[in-house]
């Protein structure tokens, strides 16, 4: 089952690589099918939610078979990683596996700095970074508004940026195509994780109107307004319901900065306003969503039977829920393929070589 699990998983990374290779138009067009395709990944997410670690085997194998032979030698490369802040569950996986990635696969020598949340702290770490000489940049912005002042620093330095996690505007991804700038964003579509999140409430029994009221009364957690991830998430997975003709209703909106205590906060500000009325929790990430567990718990509901709650991740703490029945489901947010990509493109750069502005890498919807 491994075996075909990593294939699949495979085939559709490679079908995200190959349509992000000619730039922005074909990206969106491949967004929008992606989720209405519903891949084989699909399926193959389901069975993995079964299995946490085969499904992480899977990706990392997957992951591999995209890379194929490495592009070239990363032996006494210097590597600066900027990280936007070391204490949020799924960018520690991410910052993890590129590391090790880097190190085992390519020899580089790879320094990672956690920027606090803080953008200005984390502008004078690229600055030491620049002066330090490093061969290329890998940026996880604390704002990613700050890409086009960032990517202007570091064309000036001569040093290659590749821009991770947090996708900066359009505009800025068509300057660099337009003007050759070394810089350019792995991540994935957001677009595609709101929309899976809204199709796992379309698959329950009664497509989110527990109480048969014509509606889908909902809470919306929000990672942080200002991320286009929060944006798309928070936008896409609604509109999956109101593009299946279902009728919604937002009860409650507020930014939960990816964070578990303030998903845990929110949820049960919202419960004690609107108690029975909430049907479906909606979290940006799981870290939120886990919080939301404790509250729901704590209010005696019935996961699945009187609330249904979908993040995003898979985080293994996640699935185990979801495998326990105290989550509805959840979309794998694959930080071994984004980081693979991610560290591979690096070399690239490194070496000189010329990239795609923007790579993607698909999500995989995780039920029970
Ligand atoms: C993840 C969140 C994480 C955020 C950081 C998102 O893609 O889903 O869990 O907090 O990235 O920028």
């Amino acid at each position: 089952m491994r075996k075909v699990l990593a294939a699949l998983l495979a085939s559709a990374m490679v079908f995200s690589l190959a349509a992000c290779g000619g730039g922005d138009k074909k990206e969106t067009e491949a967004a929008t099918e992606a989720p209405a395709t519903e891949a084989p990944a699909t399926e193959a997410a389901t069975e993995a939610a079964g299995d946490t670690e085969a499904a992480t085997e899977a990706a990392t194998e997957a992951a591999g078979d995209t890379q194929a032979a490495p592009a070239a030698n990363g032996e006494g490369l210097k590597i600066g990683v900027c990280i936007y802040k070391f204490d949020d569950n799924f960018m520690t996986l991410y910052r993890q596996e590129l590391q090790k990635y880097l190190e085992e696969t390519y020899g580089a020598e790879v320094t990672i700095v956690d920027g606090k949340g803080d953008q200005a702290e984390q502008t004078n770490q690229i600055d030491n970074f620049i002066s330090q000489g490093v061969d290329v940049l890998i940026l996880n912005l604390v704002q990613a508004s700050a890409t086009e002042t960032v990517a202007k620093t570091c064309a000036d330095a001569g040093i290659p940026a590749v821009f991770i996690n947090r996708e900066p505007d359009a505009a800025e991804l068509e300057r660099w195509e337009s003007e050759g700038v070394a810089a350019t964003y792995v991540g994935a579509d957001a677009r595609q994780s709101g929309t899976f999140q809204g199709e796992i409430i379309l698959d329950t029994a009664n497509k989110g109107d527990i109480n048969g009221d014509g509606k889908v009364s909902y809470i919306m957690l929000i990672g942080d307004p200002e991320n286009v991830d929060a944006q798309y998430r928070t936008e896409f997975s609604v509109k999956a319901l109101t593009d299946a003709g279902v009728e919604v209703e937002e009860l409650f909106a507020q930014r939960g900065d990816w964070d578990q205590a303030k998903g845990q906060e929110l949820t049960a500000n919202a419960l004690a306003q609107f108690g029975d009325q909430v049907e479906v929790v909606f979290a940006n990430n799981d870290a939120m969503a886990l919080g939301a567990i404790e509250a729901i718990e704590a209010e005696q509901r019935k996961m699945n039977e009187d609330i249904y709650l979908v993040g995003v991740d898979a985080l293994d703490e996640a699935t185990a829920a979801i495998k326990e029945g105290r989550m509805t489901g959840t979309v794998l947010n694959d930080h071994i393929g984004q980081s693979h990509t991610a560290a591979d493109v690096a070399i690239k750069m490194a070496n000189g070589e010329k990239v795609d502005t923007k790579y993607t890498v698909d999500y995989v919807k995780v039920t029970e």
